[in-house]
């Protein structure tokens, strides 16, 4: 796929604009791969990918920690590298991995981090962070008795320590349980209403989908697609229900032709797929056409096109 297939736009209100970046390490791997992104001011950008897709490298280098091998990052219309005092104070980045002191009081954690900006104190400032982030009664906790949850929030708090306009998120949801996930998602929408400008980097599909306005599938460092979420979601919501015949047969009987189904091999399994969202999938019907047909089954199941899948698709799709 071509870098003008994906994402760069007009870039007319890019907040962050990504161009031609390109990152290779030092034991030779290229972990990007010639990347063009357009983020647009106030949405939320899901990244989708699997493990070492190249995620937290983007987001690194977007925010100064990585240096690229090629290509341009502009933030706010700062040049990351040339400007990156000007740029860096526009972001925010909540790390993949949860690194905090282990003694410091949570107040004093995120005043620190809004000083490392130059930010002048603001208590009051910080107070009300906390609270947005339900950590109001922690203030005066040390960091290291929290839970993993709250840990998380103290790390976006930091991030968000000196009011920037993009945020980054690193798998915030990695590892945290459903309850605790579904928290953070409402505070992430509480963000975004703020007019904070979100990326945020998942494994989980459900997340893109309950968070996000856009969706990226990046793979082995290039960005396959990014889409409006429901066109994407849309794309990818497939479903299939597997029927497995008592008896194999050699050709699909003319009154199933309808299901456009795929008949294994062997002959005994048909495979019918169908659209999760759709408001009728067609599987009564074509569960009574297949007895109808005088066909007998022997077991049916289902599966759910998998991240893995999609990516398998839509790296077919590229090649
Ligand atoms: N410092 C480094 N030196 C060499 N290779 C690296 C370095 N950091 C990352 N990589 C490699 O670059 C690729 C992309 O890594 P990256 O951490 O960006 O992936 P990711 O999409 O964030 O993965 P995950 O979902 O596991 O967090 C991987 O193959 C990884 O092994
Ligand atoms: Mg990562």
């Amino acid at each position: 796929m071509k870098a003008s297939d994906t994402s760069a736009e007009t870039g007319v209100n890019a907040i962050v604009q990504v161009r031609g970046l390109s990152k290779t390490y030092d034991n030779g791997h290229q972990a990007l791969k010639n990347i063009d992104l357009d983020i647009r001011e106030g949405e939320i950008l899901a990244l989708l990918g699997p493990n070492g897709a190249g995620k937290t490298t983007l987001i690194s280098i977007i925010c100064g920690l990585v240096n690229a091998s090629g290509g341009t990052v502009l933030v706010g219309g700062y040049d990351h590298v040339k400007q990156y005092r000007k740029s860096r104070e526009l972001i925010g980045l909540v790390p993949q991995e949860l690194a905090l002191g282990a003694f410091e009081l949570v107040e004093n954690t995120v005043a620190l981090s809004r000083g490392l900006f130059g930010k002048s104190k603001n208590p009051e400032f910080i107070q009300q962070l906390l609270e947005n982030l339900s950590l109001g009664d922690k203030a005066t906790s040390p960091v290291n008795r929290l839970s993993g949850g709250m840990k998380r929030r103290v790390l976006i708090a930091k991030a968000l320590s000196h009011e920037p306009r993009v945020l980054f998120l690193d798998e915030p949801t990695a590892g945290v349980d459903v309850e605790l996930r579904k928290d953070m998602w409402a505070v992430i929408d509480e963000l975004r209403a703020d007019g904070v400008t979100i990326i945020l980097t998942t494994h989980y599909i459900e997340e893109a989908e309950a968070i996000a306005d856009r969706v990226g599938v990046i793979n082995a460092g290039e960005i396959l697609v990014i889409e409006d979420k429901q066109v994407l979601m849309d794309k990818l919501g497939k479903k299939q229900l597997v029927i497995e015949l008592r008896e194999a047969i050699k050709t699909i009987p003319a009154e199933l032709e309808e299901f456009n189904l795929q008949l294994c091999e062997v002959g005994n399994t048909l495979t019918y797929t169908y659209d999760i969202r759709a408001e009728r999938t067609g599987i009564t019907r074509l569960l009574n056409d297949v007895q109808n047909a005088g066909l007998t089954l022997k077991d049916i199941s289902t599966s759910q096109s998998s991240l893995e899948d999609i990516f398998v698709n839509l790296v077919k799709a590229d090649a």
